[in-house]
């Protein structure tokens, strides 16, 4: 069922939420069990509306409903289009072509050209510059140029006399969160996972561009005592907003946390799973919080859930196989999403395995060789391990144990 939510977050700032259950893989990649939501969001004045985004197309029709009982679409004086991705933007062509619609678009200069490719519509539209100010009742919004979060043309507008800063994709999350979340404890028990999740998946390629965003928001020196992101929840409260700065500029930088181990590991007939097995019982003392992924004959896990739990990660240990004299088809395209995304200073145990010519030890030498990763220890084992082989893998074991400052 196609449902648009509509939620007041303050006085005259209203939330409408599309929420999808049914998707399956973000950006038909990043697998979602969790669902998202697409938010638009309404500020009513005396003189008129302003709407910050839409919704995804598929729910248009809906979303047009729900924005009928919020506002009298003649009322709309600007739609402020924050970035032009479609789960955002395409729910603009619904409204253009509605006879009551008669708004001017406002957004960044390159927003102008990606509406006409991307939607194939024509609208009144008007470019904002950086740190432009737009002053409607006594409303006042300045629009911030913010690129590459998550494309070019991505801006946040701050709305002075609320305090809130309207962001688009930055600090978004997956899953159906409660529309609103201003506790401390809610933010980090249930729903840091899916905004750090988010982080990565969506934005983890342009971490350098979160740098500078924040830097810019931190030099303006603006009052933020509400976040409103275009998926997810909105954020509010001291706490809560300090927090997630911070988060932001943690994983941006890909601070990582003191004990956090990441293993990855492909296993065909069971070697590199009973290799694993015994890292396991050596890495897993009480404090150390150890995060396992699984690509079996049994098993797979979420390639997105693996990306959003390297960013903070210590240590990272990746055992794969040679196959086809090459590295395992699934591992290739794991460090590959993972170089784009999360590429980062961390130390890599790398271990593999092969039958007569280890050929993905080679080739994944090479591929870290040429990324931030830094290759500690390895071990190459031909199938079954042999003495020298626990012995090698002991030695790696108490490594790691040593770099989490773990006696
Ligand atoms: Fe949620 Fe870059 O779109």
């Amino acid at each position: 069922m196609k449902t648009v939510e509509v939620r007041e977050v303050l006085k005259d700032l209203i939330v409408l939420r599309a929420v999808d259950r049914d998707i399956k893989y973000f950006e038909s990649l990043w697998e979602i069990p969790e669902g998202v939501t697409y938010n638009s969001y309404v500020l009513r004045t005396s003189e008129g509306s302003i709407l910050f985004d839409t919704v995804k197309h598929g729910f248009s029709e809906e979303y047009v409903d729900a924005l009928r009982r919020v506002t009298d679409l003649r009322d709309i004086k600007y739609v402020v289009i924050q970035h032009m991705e479609p789960d955002h933007s395409s729910s603009l062509k619904a409204l253009s072509n509605l006879s009551d619609f008669r708004a001017e678009v406002l957004g960044h200069p390159l927003t102008a050209k990606l509406i006409k490719s991307l939607l194939g519509i024509d609208v009144k539209f008007r470019p904002v510059r950086d740190g432009e100010v737009l002053r409607l009742d006594d409303i006042t919004l300045k629009f911030l140029h913010t690129p590459w979060l998550h494309w070019p043309e991505t801006i946040f507008t701050h709305i002075e006399e609320l305090s809130a800063l309207m962001t688009c994709d930055a600090f978004g999350a997956y899953s159906v969160p409660p529309y609103s979340i201003s506790d401390l404890t809610l933010l980090r028990t249930d729903y840091v996972k899916y905004m750090r999740k988010y982080f990565v998946n969506i934005i983890g390629h342009y971490r350098d561009n979160v740098v500078k965003a924040l830097d810019k928001l931190s030099t303006l020196n603006l009052k933020i005592e509400l976040i409103a992101p275009s998926h997810g929840a909105v954020l509010s409260g001291a706490d809560v907003i300090k927090e997630v700065l911070n988060l932001y500029r943690s994983w941006a930088e890909a601070v990582p946390k003191d004990k956090k181990v990441v293993i990855l590991y492909t296993s065909m007939y069971g070697y590199n799973e009973e290799i694993i097995r015994k890292l396991l019982s050596a890495v897993s003392k009480d404090n150390v919080d150890v995060k396992v992924f699984r690509f079996t004959s049994y098993h797979r896990d979420n390639v997105s859930d693996f990306l959003g739990e390297v960013i903070d990660a210590k240590v990272i240990v990746i055992a794969t196989s040679t196959y086809d004299n090459s590295v395992f088809p699934i591992t290739k395209y794991l460090l590959e999403v993972l170089l784009s995304k999360s590429n980062a200073e961390k130390p890599v145990y790398l271990i593999t395995t092969y039958g007569w010519n280890d050929a993905a030890s080679r080739e994944l030498k090479n591929i870290l060789m040429k990324s931030k990763f830094k290759l500690s220890r390895e071990l190459s084992v031909n199938s079954l391990l042999t003495e020298a082989d626990l012995q090698k893998l002991n030695d790696i074991s108490k490594e790691i144990l040593t770099y989490l400052d773990i006696s």
